[in-house]
C-alpha cells in the first residue's frame, strides 16, 4: 500500500516509521527540507538503537529505510492510497493543504488528519468528496504507543471507516473508534490532568518539579504533567486545550493556562527546543540548570 505522510515533525516522523515498518511504501512530505533531514537522522538513530537492543537486524533496518522517500512537493503524493496529515494544529492551514491535495489524488484515496482536537467534519467539509476524510489520531511517540483513535466524521463512509480499522490493525496498533467531539477520548480526559497541575503551580501550591514527582511516585505515571507537556510541546498542548475550551462553549473546566501560553510565545516549547518548563541537555532534563 502507498502511504503519504504530510508533516515531518514529531508525529509525522513517528507515523512514517510505523507505516514503513508495516511494509508500506511511504512518502514523507514537508515544506521544510531541514525538517525532512532531521526526521531522517532521527530515524537512523532510532533504528540503530533497536539493533543494539536486538529488536531488529540490519536487514530489517534497511528494509524500513528503503520503504521511505522524502519529498518536498505535494505533487509527489498523487499516487497514495492513504494520506495522513500531521502538520500544525490550525484548521485553515490544514484545509488549504487538503484542498490542494484533492485535485492530485484519485477520488477513492483516503485522506486522514492526525489532529488532536479539531473537528474532522469541518476538515472534511473543505473537500468535494468528504466521505473519504477521517481522523486517525496517533499518540506520541507513535512507534511505541499502541493506541490509535479512529474518528469518522458525519460525512465519512462506512467503507472508509472499515478500511482504516483494517489498516490500523495491520499496523499492529489498537484502534478505538471515537465520535467527532472536541479532544475525542484521550485528549478530553487528559485536559484536567494538565489543567489542574497548571493551576496548582500558578496558585503557588507546589513547584512543577514537585507536582511531577508526586504524580510519578504515587500516581504511577511515567512522566508527570509538566514533563509530559514539555514532551508533547507546549505549543501543541496549549493549542489543543484552547480548541477544546472554545469547542465546549468556554466551559471553565478546560480553561487554558497563561503560564503555558507565555512559554509557547517565548519559544519554550519543551524538549524540541531544549527549553520548556524544564531545560534539556542531550534529550534529558538538565538537572544542573
Ligand atoms: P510539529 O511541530 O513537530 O511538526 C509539524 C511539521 O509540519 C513541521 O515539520 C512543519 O515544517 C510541517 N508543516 C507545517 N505546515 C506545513 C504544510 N503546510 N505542509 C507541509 N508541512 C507543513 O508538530 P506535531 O507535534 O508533529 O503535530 C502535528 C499534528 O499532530 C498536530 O495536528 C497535532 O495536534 C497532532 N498531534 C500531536 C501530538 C504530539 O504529542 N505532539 C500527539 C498527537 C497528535
Amino acid at each position: 500500500m502507498k502511504v503519504a505522510i504530510i508533516g515531518a515533525g514529531t508525529m509525522g516522523s513517528g507515523i512514517t516509521q510505523v507505516a514503513a515498518t508495516a511494509g508500506c511504501e511511504v512518502k514523507l512530505y514537508d515544506t521544510k527540507e531541514e525538517a525532512l533531514d532531521k526526521s531522517k537522522t532521527k530515524l537512523e538513530k532510532v533504528l540503530a538503537r533497536l539493533i543494539e537492543k536486538g529488536r531488529i537486524d540490519l536487514d530489517e533496518k534497511n528494509r524500513i529505510q528503503s520503504n521511505i522517500t522524502y519529498v518536498t512537493s505535494l505533487k509527489d503524493l498523487g499516487d497514495a492510497h492513504l494520506t495522513i496529515e500531521a502538520i500544525v494544529e490550525n484548521l485553515d492551514i490544514k484545509k488549504q493543504v487538503f484542498q490542494e491535495l484533492q485535485s492530485l489524488q484519485s477520488q477513492d484515496a483516503i485522506i486522514a488528519s492526525n489532529t488532536s482536537s479539531l473537528s474532522i467534519a469541518s476538515i472534511a467539509a473543505s473537500l468535494e468528496s468528504s466521505e473519504r476524510v477521517i481522523g486517525i489520531h496517533f499518540f506520541n511517540p507513535a512507534p511505541l504507543m499502541p493506541l490509535v483513535e479512529i474518528i469518522p466524521a458525519v460525512q465519512t463512509s462506512d467503507k472508509v471507516k472499515n478500511k482504516v480499522v483494517e489498516i490500523i490493525t495491520n499496523w499492529k496498533k489498537v484502534g478505538v473508534l471515537a465520535k467527532d467531539t472536541p479532544g475525542f477520548i484521550v485528549n478530553r480526559v487528559a485536559r484536567p490532568f494538565y489543567g489542574e497541575a497548571l493551576r496548582i503551580y500558578e496558585e503557588g501550591g507546589a513547584s512543577f518539579a514537585e507536582i511531577d514527582q508526586a504524580m510519578k511516585t504515587l500516581g504511577g505515571f511515567r512522566m508527570g504533567p509538566f514533563e509530559l507537556m514539555d514532551f508533547i510541546g507546549n505549543d501543541v498542548n496549549y493549542t489543543v486545550t484552547e480548541t477544546v475550551f472554545k469547542e465546549f462553549y468556554y466551559d471553565p473546566r478546560y480553561k487554558p493556562s497563561f503560564t503555558q501560553k507565555r512559554l509557547s510565545e517565548a519559544g519554550y516549547l519543551g524538549r524540541k527546543t531544549e527549553k520548556g518548563f524544564y531545560h534539556y541537555k542531550n534529550g534529558k532534563i538538565d538537572k544542573n540548570y
